[in-house]
Order: structure tokens, then sequence, then C-alpha cells
């Protein structure tokens, strides 16, 4: 089977098993290219494990501290009828990969919001860990079922209160448009809090405190994003922004929490905007991060994924001293995209950017071939041309 990007509506619904391979290959030698990272964490649980920022944390776990990991995602598998997700050939690429480097690692595909998956990662731990040093909740999900009474919950990305006018950009078609969008209704709010707030990450640092399987010192992330005054009405003030709120409350809770049983904490980590799945059909969020990516790029400063991960486990979180903080507590990897110098240039051209310069002002071109490269496409060296087996499709590609 040829396998082509297949994209409906700014959304790739197909991906390349191949070029998953390579690409997972690429974060790993960019780990091992910056050395062994002295006193980093040796049993690792990441929720989210398979893409993005979750993926990227798995990997320095493993290939810049030699940590066994666990990972949990979940991913449709591929098979004779066409390709599974990304996140599917990508964890076969990291397990293949771990195993050839003699390191433990187990993944599970399951909703990691169910009973079921935690009570299944929770017997793994015990039989091949015993107990873990680090968790990562990188969760990124539209949709969560509370175990506890069966309700399920859709989040929303929407402003709360008053309508938003959103300047955005359609990469693929290189136009800037305007659109408006209605306020979140209170119960839309609610769901998005339910599915992307704090509530799951609590759920699963209790239940592996109840079996004993959290180690002395034991420390847990999980990934916020706060970014700039232009998209806070859609994001960080909006249905996505009071989620986030709710995860970071609950940071605070869980490091009491975690210092006093264990010697240990939680912290939120603030990251970067990148190009994700959802980048390029959110409203002003893809806007900015096509002129952010010109400005970071043009000053050398760009950061991907595996760039910013690296980063917060070598400058932050392992540095052998205190974990550095702001004001209100919140681990800063953002801060280079923060930087006055930045924001000021990318404020700027936020004002003039049109369909006539956007292409002058924005790193569509970079946009796109990120977003292609989320799914497998346009990876350097892949060839595209050449058939993909059943066998690949249903196994990954072995790299
Ligand atoms: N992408 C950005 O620009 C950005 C910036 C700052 C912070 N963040 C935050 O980082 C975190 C990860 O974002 P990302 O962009 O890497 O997301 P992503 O979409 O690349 O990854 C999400 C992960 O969650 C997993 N997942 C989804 N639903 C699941 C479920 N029910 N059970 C088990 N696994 C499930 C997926 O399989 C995948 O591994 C999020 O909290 C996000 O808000 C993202």
């Amino acid at each position: 089977m040829l396998i082509k990007p297949k994209i409906i509506n700014n959304i790739c619904l197909s991906s390349h098993p191949v070029g998953c391979a390579a690409d997972v290959a690429r974060q790993i030698a960019y780990v091992q290219k910056k050395g062994t990272l002295e006193d980093g964490p040796k049993n690792v649980l990441v929720i989210g494990s398979s893409t993005g920022y979750g993926l990227a944390s798995r990997i320095c776990s493993a290939f810049g501290s030699g940590a066994k990991t666990i990972g949990v995602a979940y991913e449709k598998e591929g098979g004779e009828k066409g390709p599974g997700t990304a996140g599917f050939y990508n964890t076969i690429a990291f397990d293949h990969a771990a195993k050839k480097a003699g390191l433990y690692s187990r993944s599970f595909n399951g909703d990691a919001f169910a009973d079921a998956t935690k009570n299944e990662v929770i017997a793994s731990i015990q039989k091949d860990l015993g107990t873990i040093d680090l968790l990562i909740y990188s969760l990124a999900s539209p949709v969560r079922t509370d175990p506890k009474d069966g309700v399920t919950y859709r989040s929303v990305l929407k402003p709360v209160g008053n309508e938003f006018v959103a300047k955005s950009i359609d990469p693929f078609k290189g136009e800037v448009r305007v659109s408006t969008i209605a306020p979140a209704t209170a119960e839309e709010q609610a769901a998005t809090v339910k599915v992307m707030g704090g509530e799951d990450w609590e759920l699963w640092i209790a239940v592996l405190e109840k079996a004993g399987v959290l180690a002395q010192g034991f420390r847990t992330v999980a990934y916020t994003y706060i970014g700039p005054k232009a998209t806070y009405p859609f994001y960080r003030e909006g249905t996505i922004g009071k989620a986030k709120e709710h995860l970071e409350q609950t940071s605070k809770a869980l490091h009491a929490r975690l210092q006093k049983s264990v010697g240990g904490g939680a912290w939120i980590s603030v990251n970067k905007a990148l190009v994700t799945r959802a980048s390029s059909v959110i409203p002003a969020v893809s806007l900015y991060i096509s002129l952010l990516y010109k400005v970071m790029k043009n000053k050398n400063l760009h950061e991907g994924c595996i760039e910013q991960i690296d980063r917060l486990f070598r400058d932050r979180l392992f540095a052998g001293k205190a974990i550095p903080v702001d004001a209100q507590g919140m681990i800063r990897i953002d801060d280079w995209e923060m930087r006055q110098d930045v924001q000021a240039e990318v404020a700027v051209q936020w004002d003039v950017v049109d369909g006539s310069n956007l292409h002058e002002l924005c790193d569509v071109k970079g946009f796109e071939q990120e977003f292609l490269q989320l799914n497998g496409f346009a990876i350097p060296g892949v060839d595209y041309d050449a058939e993909v087996s059943v066998e690949v499709l249903e196994h990954g590609a072995i790299p």
C-alpha cells in the first residue's frame, strides 16, 4: 500500500509508519548526542506517551537517563484496511529502540481515565519496577468518561463570557481569516475542566500511592501553556485555560501531599507553543505559532518537543539543584518564547499580517512541514513512493 497524507478540514487522517519510526529515531539521536543525564529518573511512567511532549518525555527518560519506562496512550492500531494513528507507530518504534538498547519498556494502549488501565499499570509496576520515581502527565484528550459515575464529558475550545473575534491562518490554503467564536456555555466550561483539568492526574497519584509504588523522592510533572495576551481570550481565559487553572491548582495540593508522604513533589511545567494535531484548527493559536516560529527561527531560538523536554530535564528537573520556578511556583521552559524581544516582534506582526504579506511574516512552510511530520510525512530520507506492507502496518517499521 502507498500511504500519502490525507488531510480533510486541516486534520491529517493518515500516518506513515516508516516516517513515524524515522522521527522517533531522530528524537532519540538528539537526546543521545546530548549525553547521559547524571542523577536523572530511573523508573518512569508517562501518561500520554505516544506523541508530542509525552513521547519526548519518554525518550528523554529512557535515552537520556537510561530509565525503565512504562507508557500509556490511546491510539488506533494499523492493519490490512489502512494505517493506524501516528502514536501507534511511534510507540512501536520506541519499544523497538528501547529493546535494542537493552532498556525496559512497556506500553499500554488504553484509556488512561479508566480504572482498569490504572490497575493494569500498577500491576506491571509492581511486577517489573517495584516503584516509580517520576510520573509525567501529558494527556491531551477531547473526551473523558468519569470512572465514578460513567458520565462522558467532552472538552471544547471556546472563549468564556464573550464571543471572540479571532484572526487565524489556514496554513494549507495560505490565507488569513477572521472568524467569530461564540462563548462556551457553563456546562461546556465545566466539561472541559473535567477532561483537561487535574482530576485524573490526582486520581493516578492517589491509586499509585495507595498501591505503595511511589519511590522516596517521587516527582510528578504536568504540562501547561500560557502564551501571549493576544491569545488570552481564546486560550488562557477560555475553556482550556480554565482546565489548566484547575490542573495548576491540583499541582499545589499534590505537591504538599507528596512532600509529606514521600519527600517528593508535583510541578507544572509551562511549555512552548508547538504545532500539534489541534494547532491548525485552533483559531488565533495557528496564526500566533506561524509568526512565533518565524521570529524564533530568525533568532536561532526555535525548539521542538524533544529540544524543550531535553532542556526541561537537564536544566530544570534534574540539574542537581532546587527546581527553579516562577512566582506562581511553575517551571518556565517557555522562557525563550516569552522573551520580551520575541513577543514584541510577534505583537507588531500580528497587527499587520494579512493575505498579502503572510509568507513574508509567517513561517507557513515550517508550520505545514511540522504538521505533516506529526504523522510521519515530510521526514527527510523516507521514500514515500515505496509500498508499505501489511506487516509493517500491523507491527510498525523496525528502525
Ligand atoms: N502542544 C503545545 O503547543 C503545548 C504547549 C504547552 C503545553 N502543552 C500541553 O502538553 C500536554 C500534551 O500535549 P501534546 O501537544 O503533546 O499532545 P498530543 O496530542 O501530542 O499527545 C496527547 C497524548 O495523550 C494520549 N491520550 C489522549 N487521550 C488519551 C486517553 N483517554 N488515554 C490515554 N492516553 C490518551 C495520546 O495517545 C497522546 O499520547 C497537554 O497537557 C497540553 O496542553 C501543549
